[in-house]
């Protein structure tokens, strides 16, 4: 913060999104690392520091790691490194993979989203500066 300069990003995945059975603790902590980084963005903007969750779907790593590279519905993890890159910087939030923004974008409208919380940032600020009150701790 002091360099007014730097970067995050949180690995979060589609299957935060909604909740997902049988991987319900893991679906849980990655809605958490999400909206985490979507509240980070919102704070940390201001002081030139970028966050931004990676959704991913199907990534073949040391899970799927028997799946060869170019199989539908999976994606590798340089593949996701790229697109995350490609974006980082203008999104608090984005879904990797081609088929996990088919299938979950309405679910996950990331400018809508953003549209709240720059929205919520505005009311908190103001209420804050009127009352003092109104959030968590100063970042
Ligand atoms: N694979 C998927 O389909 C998928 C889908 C959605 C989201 N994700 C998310 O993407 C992330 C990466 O998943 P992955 O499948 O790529 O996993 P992975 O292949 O198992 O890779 C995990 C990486 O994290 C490193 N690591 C583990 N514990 C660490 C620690 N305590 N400190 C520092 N580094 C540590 C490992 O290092 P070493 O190699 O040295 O052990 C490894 O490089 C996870 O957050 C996962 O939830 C994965």
């Amino acid at each position: 913060m002091e360099r007014q300069k730097g970067g995050m990003i949180l690995m979060s995945s589609s299957g935060g999104v909604v909740g997902t059975p049988f991987i319900q603790v893991y679906s849980a902590t990655k809605a958490y690392g999400f909206t985490l980084a979507e509240a980070l963005w919102g704070e940390l903007s201001e002081y030139g520091i970028d966050v931004m969750a990676v959704l991913p779907g199907n990534t073949i790593g040391q899970s799927f790691s028997d799946v060869p590279a170019g199989t539908p519905g999976f994606q590798t993890g340089a593949e996701v490194v790229q697109e995350a890159f490609e974006v980082f910087g203008t999104v608090p939030a984005m879904l990797a993979w081609d088929t996990s923004r088919e299938t979950l974008s309405s679910m996950f409208p990331v400018e809508a989203r953003m549209g709240y919380i720059l929205k919520m940032k505005e009311l908190i600020s103001a209420v804050r500066d009127e009352h003092g009150s109104g959030s968590d701790a100063k970042p």
